[in-house]
């Protein structure tokens, strides 16, 4: 027996166990370059902070002088969670966070510049300052970027901001007990819907995989396929039940989003979906969602038929997503999963790109 087998053949038993501190790390330590969803931007009141958790680090989001703020969760003097604190107005300083067990309070960059308890001889120490973060609203959703320097720009989901465009409600998700990548890959995954979606989004008489163009485009993988769907209610309203070809631009943002431009062929109609997956832990990622039309723009924007179905797809998902193991995508050189070439071809380009990334990594 080679060495490769002996290893691979280790491999394929420490994937049942938890990934090791050393991989979950790692997967940190990669994805902090990125930008995360975190919270709905109308979930942070004006003058409350709250506190949101982002690869298993505590942080406190809150509004200081009209500007998002996301700091770590943790005051300087005793550790104790900033989010239970208030804001407050210190003089010279505008709005500040205050921390709720002896009162410092921290302006927007994370310095304290305010310590009741100072005596009139002593200066504010010079440590006295709380790592703080980039954040940014977009999409309805609040950003947060744990590094100075994101490796990639804000995701940008083509159409959503576009005039002939109704957008739905926003929506999110319970937490789902799997990583980041897991959720997003059962989003690209087009070959599980004959087997989780039946009747909905899949058909068995049809299994075959679509063809797929795959590229990458600046941040993103961009796949062009074109398949064959049973009628629903996101390419008609007419309840027809012949099958529909369906054409399919499907955007992955590396590494936490994914968007779907999705028109039947020789329809007008446009359905525009999207996920933006927060890595709160190695094993527990919440999803935010929104969708958009371009018809029945007249009609309220919320669709009962429509939002019924996502609710049964993503519910029909997680049952699966939440079952998979390793929690962490494996590598390739684990082979503890086989994908094929070339029904799998979103899912390989998508990994492949992780794993340049660090973000698939070792066990
Ligand atoms: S722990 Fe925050 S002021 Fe003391
Ligand atoms: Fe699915």
């Amino acid at each position: 027996m080679g060495t490769a087998t002996k290893t691979s053949d280790s491999a394929m038993h420490m994937h049942l166990r938890r990934p090791s501190e050393d991989a979950i790390q790692s997967y940190y330590t990669a994805m902090r370059r990125f930008w995360h969803p975190v919270l709905a931007a109308d979930e942070l009141p004006n003058d409350t902070p709250i506190g949101v958790e982002l690869l298993e680090e505590r942080l406190v989001l809150t509004r200081l002088n009209g500007a998002v703020v996301a700091m770590q969760d943790l005051c300087r003097h005793f550790q104790a969670q900033l989010s239970l604190g208030e804001v407050r107005t210190v003089a010279g300083h505008g709005q500040c966070l205050m921390c709720p067990y002896h009162g410092w309070s921290y302006s927007a960059d994370g310095r304290c510049v305010e310590i009741p308890q100072l005596a009139a001889d002593r200066q504010i120490p010079a440590d006295a300052v709380v790592p703080s973060y980039l954040a940014a609203e977009r999409y309805g959703l609040i950003w947060v970027c744990l590094d100075d320097n994101p490796l990639f720009e804000l995701p940008i989901f083509p159409h959503v901001n576009e005039p002939d465009f109704l957008a739905g409600p926003l929506r999110k998700y319970p937490t789902w007990k799997a990583s980041t990548p897991r959720a997003i890959m059962a989003a690209l995954d087009d070959t599980h819907g004959p087997w989780v979606h039946e009747g909905l989004v899949g058909d068995r008489n049809h299994p075959e995989s679509p063809e797929h163009k795959v590229r990458r485009d600046g941040r993103n993988l961009v796949i062009n396929i074109r398949m064959v769907q049973p009628d629903n209610p996101t390419i008609s309203e007419n309840g027809d039940p012949t099958a529909k070809i369906v054409n399919l631009t499907t955007t992955v943002g590396i590494p936490n989003t994914i968007h779907f431009t999705i028109r039947a062929e020789g329809s007008e109609r446009i359905t525009l979906i999207w996920q933006a997956v927060c890595p709160i832990r190695y094993n527990e990622s919440l999803t935010f969602w929104g969708s958009s039309r371009n018809y029945d723009l007249d009609k309220p924007a919320y669709n009962d038929k429509f939002e019924r179905m996502q609710d049964t797809l993503r519910e029909q998902d997680r049952v699966i997503v939440e079952s998979q193991r390793p929690w962490l995508l494996p590598p390739f050189w684990t082979k503890i999963e086989l994908p094929l070439r070339p029904a799998d071809l979103p899912l390989i380009e998508y990994q492949r790109w992780l794993e340049e990334l660090g973000i698939s990594t070792m066990l």
